[in-house]
């Protein structure tokens, strides 16, 4: 910066005369009231009012011109730059609110408008599916019966003719409850519903009882500790083992389809005598045994045609007696199958696990169902 140069001729600076003054004023004021929005105004900010601008330039003249020059000088680019200054800070205003009246709108958002995006949660499709069961047999005239979990072992086992040497007794299938005398186990079918609605009611009897059970099973693909099963227990006079074909042969069709109906294979079970294994007809391959295209074995049953589903029979005598029924007027049928096997049939799953661990990209999948 120069100090008061006496030799100097005012004639000479041009920036501060008035009429240059006056330009870069209005150039300013120009350029402020065209600016579109705050980044425009900021380049006009530095062009006519930052340290390069010329009214910058004609302030710092001032300190050049004779003495006599500098007051009126001094005025008239004091007064320009704060007419500049003034214009730059309404405009600033006024941008600012324009720009914030335009997020306003633009980024708006309207909260009462419907959306798809809340997860909206599933009914678990083993609680949909114990319910499907339920109303096939509901809709037969039959009722739906619960028991404990936590069950006694003399219901679990004895009533249901399970001496006390029977190979499902052991530590291998029971989980048993502490202490040991207490005789308390996690029930290990749904069997024991049988017994406690047989001591509780009257004949005749027509209850499905859907529940959780519990054995000491690995947890793999097609295992698991805790899983479900569906008891059903008819108890009439002159009830036969075919009343038990045709009440399962209509719960597979329900269930699975026209054409699935069941067959029977001999099996020991001691809680019913003759007693069978429930197997299905292939869903896949509707008993062919063969894949698609017919070259092969059906994966589904491996080549056999049919699917083993649960077990049945008819109610031992014995356990009619225990639960305090008239053997002598009454008998009646009993079947078991799991749920969770039946649904792994029903919606073509691989794993059992899918159905236990609660990924809701598994469970909503069935969320519509109902
Ligand atoms: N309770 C048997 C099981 O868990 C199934 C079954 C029920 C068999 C009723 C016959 C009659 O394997």
């Amino acid at each position: 910066m120069s100090g008061p140069n006496t030799d100097y001729d005012p004639v000479e600076v041009a920036a501060v005369s008035p009429a240059e003054v006056e330009a870069a004023r209005d150039a300013a004021l120009a350029a402020i009231a065209a600016a579109a929005d705050l980044e425009q105004l900021k380049a006009v900010r530095t062009q006519h009012a930052g340290d390069r601008s010329p009214l910058a330039l004609a302030n710092r003249e001032i300190g050049a011109l004779p003495p006599q020059a500098r007051k009126e000088a001094g005025q008239r680019v004091g007064q320009a730059r704060g007419a500049v200054s003034q214009a730059l800070a309404k405009r600033q205003a006024e941008l600012e609110a324009e720009h914030e009246a335009r997020i306003l709108v633009e980024e708006s958002v309207d909260v009462t408008l419907p959306t798809d995006r809340d997860p909206v949660g599933a009914r678990h499709p083993l609680t949909t599916g114990a319910e499907l069961i339920a109303d096939i047999f509901v809709a037969m005239g039959w009722e739906v019966a619960e028991g404990p979990v936590i069950e006694a072992e003399w219901l679990n086992f004895d009533a249901l003719n399970l001496g006390p040497d029977h190979p499902a007794r052991t530590m291998q299938d029971t989980f048993w409850t502490e202490p040991a005398d207490n005789h308390i186990v996690l029930r290990t079918h749904t069997s024991p519903v049988q017994a406690r609605t047989m001591l509780t009611r009257t004949p005749p009897i027509y209850v499905v009882c859907p529940g959780r059970v519990f054995r000491t099973d690995e947890y793999d693909a097609t295992h698991s500790p805790m899983f479900h099963q569906v008891e059903g227990l008819a108890i009439d006079e002159g009830i036969s083992m075919a009343h038990l074909k045709g009440t399962l042969d209509h719960f597979a069709t329900s269930m699975f389809g026209e054409g699935i109906t069941t067959r029977f294979r001999p099996s020991f079970f001691p809680f019913t005598e003759p007693s069978a294994e429930v197997d299905l007809i292939c869903f896949v391959c509707r008993g062919s045994g063969l894949d698609d295209d017919r070259s092969g074995a059906c994966r589904t049953c491996r080549g056999e045609g049919w699917i083993e589903w649960g077990g049945c029979g008819i109610v031992n005598p014995r356990v009619l007696q225990a639960c305090g029924v008239d053997s002598s007027r009454y008998s009646g049928f009993a079947f078991g199958m799991g749920i969770d096997r039946t649904l792994m049939f029903r919606h073509g799953l691989e794993d059992l696990r899918a159905l236990f661990e609660g990924d809701v990209r598994f469970t909503t999948a069935f969320g519509s169902e109902l």
